[in-house]
């Protein structure tokens, strides 16, 4: 960390190893904030820091204890939280509920639902001391509908759902807490699965209005929004950076989304 950061605030991304977590260190960074890159990979997190000027900590969410121990530590060698991006997730691929992988589904419960909450709790506690903090949580399109990521879409909804519950019962105390819900965006996992056929970029792209996927840098530019002053009178929100899948719903029944008109 250079010493030009001593007065910046502080934030912390959980999975800012990752691939929208890495755009979300590099978009705070250069809004000015003094960035502690949270990541179960902590060789990965180390990279991403020496990139940004930033600061490497490992934390597995799915782990309470070590929630509470590295929200403790920040704010103890790094300095007050005022931001935080809860990015870390476990993914899944699709597949039948018949099938479903039982080590799996408890992970995901573990590391999306409980560890979620875990981290906005205890990175939540010197924010509401302070009244002062914006906590930005990442859902998921599939919070919406149906899809066939049996265990993810299911934590994801209970992502929208608690940010909503945190933001009203935090409000009056100073701290906002929003939610953005990413559509298919062309992470390193994401493009290594399309790599290995588990999904197919063309049929994605042909469910967007926009006619394109998501980059990494597209939602890092919503998070780094909510968590600025310029959003004090948002909280409670869920804001998809989709490329307009959500709204094609219908189309499908039409014969799908219309192409550009001729200029
Ligand atoms: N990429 C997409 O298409 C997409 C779509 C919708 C939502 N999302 C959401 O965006 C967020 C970021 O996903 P991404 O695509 O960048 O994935 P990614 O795999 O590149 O990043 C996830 C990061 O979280 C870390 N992580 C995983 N489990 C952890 C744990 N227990 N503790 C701490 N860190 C942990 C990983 O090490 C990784 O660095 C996730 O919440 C994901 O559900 C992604």
């Amino acid at each position: 960390m250079s010493a030009e950061q001593g007065s910046s605030p502080v934030a912390v991304v959980t999975g800012g190893a990752g691939g929208i977590g890495a755009a979300t260190v590099e978009t705070l960074r250069r809004d000015g904030w003094r960035v502690v890159v949270a990541d179960r990979d902590i060789a990965l997190a180390h990279e991403v820091a020496a990139r940004h000027d930033a600061i490497a900590l490992a934390i597995d969410i799915g782990d309470r204890g070590g929630v509470e121990s590295a929200a403790e530590w920040v704010e103890r060698e790094v300095g007050p939280v005022e931001g935080l991006a809860a990015v870390a997730a476990h993914l899944e691929n699709p597949h039948r509920p018949e099938n479903q992988d039982w080590r799996e589904w408890d992970d995901i419960l573990r590391v999306n639902l409980t560890g979620t909450f875990a981290t906005l709790t205890a990175f939540g506690r010197g924010m509401l001391r302070r009244r002062r903090g914006a906590i930005v949580t990442v859902g998921s399109i599939t919070a919406f509908n149906s899809s066939p990521l049996q265990a993810y879409g299911p934590t994801k909804a209970a992502i929208l759902n608690m940010s909503r519950n945190l933001a009203v019962v935090w409000g009056r105390s100073g701290v906002r807490v929003n939610c953005v819900c990413p559509g298919p965006t062309r992470t390193p996992a994401v493009e290594a699965s399309y790599a290995r056929g588990e999904r197919d970029p063309q049929t994605m792209i042909r469910q967007t209005a926009l006619g394109r996927l998501v980059r990494p840098q597209d939602v890092a530019n919503a998070i780094a929004f909510l968590m600025s002053e310029g959003a004090c009178a948002i909280t409670g929100v869920e804001l998809p950076v989709d490329a307009g899948v959500l709204a094609t719903q219908c189309w499908g029944m039409y014969g799908g989304v219309p192409d550009a008109v001729d200029a």
